[in-house]
């Protein structure tokens, strides 16, 4: 059913485009590659399995809580997720910036996730956790690996040149996170809700009318 819905897609844009020996031969290993990736993918997908629309619970060694630090406190998303202006990745604060803080609040010093905490940077009392352990978060969204997606290039674009807040930057694709007392997914990212945002017009910048849309050649979102 996959390698139908492959070739007709591959089709569609191999008559409507001439057809060069390159895109010819990049569009055989895309196909290739796909059927691949999309067959072993079938087998390992997660079904979400809670009603609600916040996506499968994953278990974290602790549960970290966003409506405390991004709503409650108010710290910037990019704080502590340097990476999404610049890179593919966002990436995961390392235990340091957490402890940092952590040091030096008292309040909370005592409760059993902070005592987790500092047993990943001190070492626990029993030998099984070593001192400067990454805590081993593990991942809310995992796109399977045949798609490319690019944080920075969004965020450069709605963050930087549209200049709207950087919560509901995030938003877009991760929904109301300073709200959540542990990270949960809240959209689809199914291919057809990634097309559906960039078959729309969007601003290039914040003052000028000019609008492009998102692309969407098989290419720029697969490998
Ligand atoms: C104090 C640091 C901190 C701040 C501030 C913060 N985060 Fe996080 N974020 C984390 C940590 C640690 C994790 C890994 C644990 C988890 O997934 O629950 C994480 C996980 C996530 C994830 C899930 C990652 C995955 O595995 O898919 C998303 C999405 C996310 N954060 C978005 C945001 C957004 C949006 C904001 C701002 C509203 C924000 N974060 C603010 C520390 C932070
Ligand atoms: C900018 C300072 C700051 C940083 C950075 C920070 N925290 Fe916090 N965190 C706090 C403060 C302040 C509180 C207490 C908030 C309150 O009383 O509601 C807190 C509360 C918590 C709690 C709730 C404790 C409880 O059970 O009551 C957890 C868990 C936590 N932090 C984990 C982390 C982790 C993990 C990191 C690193 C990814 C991190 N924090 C980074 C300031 C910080
Ligand atoms: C256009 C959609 C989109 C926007 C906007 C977006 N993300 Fe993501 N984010 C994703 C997708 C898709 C993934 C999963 C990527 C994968 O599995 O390869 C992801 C993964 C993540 C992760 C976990 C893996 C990583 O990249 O390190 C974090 C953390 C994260 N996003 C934080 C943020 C923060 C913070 C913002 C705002 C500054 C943001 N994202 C904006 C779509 C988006
Ligand atoms: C909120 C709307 C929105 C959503 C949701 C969105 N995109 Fe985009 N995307 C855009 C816009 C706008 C651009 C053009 C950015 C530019 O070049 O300035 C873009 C550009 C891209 C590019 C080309 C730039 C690059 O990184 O090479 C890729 C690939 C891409 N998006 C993949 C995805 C994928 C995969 C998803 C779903 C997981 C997704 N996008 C979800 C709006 C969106
Ligand atoms: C804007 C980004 C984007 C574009 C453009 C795009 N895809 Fe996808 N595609 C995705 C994402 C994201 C997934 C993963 C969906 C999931 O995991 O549920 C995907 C999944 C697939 C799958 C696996 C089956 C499925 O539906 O999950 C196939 C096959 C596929 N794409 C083929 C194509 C072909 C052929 C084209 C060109 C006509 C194309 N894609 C264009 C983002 C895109």
């Amino acid at each position: 059913m996959y390698v139908g819905i492959v070739l007709v897609g591959g089709l569609n844009i191999l008559l409507g485009e001439p057809l060069t020996m390159v895109r010819f031969l990049r569009f055989s290993v895309l196909l290739v590659g796909l059927c691949t990736a999309v067959a072993g993918h079938a087998n390992t997908a997660q079904p979400i399995t809670t009603a609600d629309d916040l996506g499968p619970k994953v278990e974290q060694p602790i549960e970290f809580p966003h409506d405390r630090h991004a709503g409650d406190m108010q710290i910037n998303c990019m704080y502590c997720h340097t990476y999404a202006r610049r890179s593919i990745v966002s990436g995961i604060p390392p235990l340091q910036k957490c402890i940092g803080c952590h040091q030096s609040i008292e309040s909370v010093r005592e409760t059993p996730r902070i005592k987790k905490l500092f047993e990943y940077w001190e070492g626990s009392k029993d030998g099984t956790i070593a001192p400067k352990t990454p805590i081993p978060w593990k991942k809310v969204h995992d796109l399977p690996d045949f798609v490319r997606f690019n944080h920075e290039r969004h965020i450069q674009r709605f963050y930087f040149q549209q200049e709207k807040p950087v919560q509901e930057v995030c938003g877009y694709c991760h929904g109301d996170v300073k709200t959540m007392t542990v990270a949960r997914r809240s959209k689809s990212l199914s291919m057809g809700w990634c097309v559906s945002c960039h078959e729309k017009d969007h601003a290039v910048d914040a003052v000028s009318t000019k609008t492009t849309q998102g692309p969407n050649d098989c290419w720029q979102c697969h490998k």
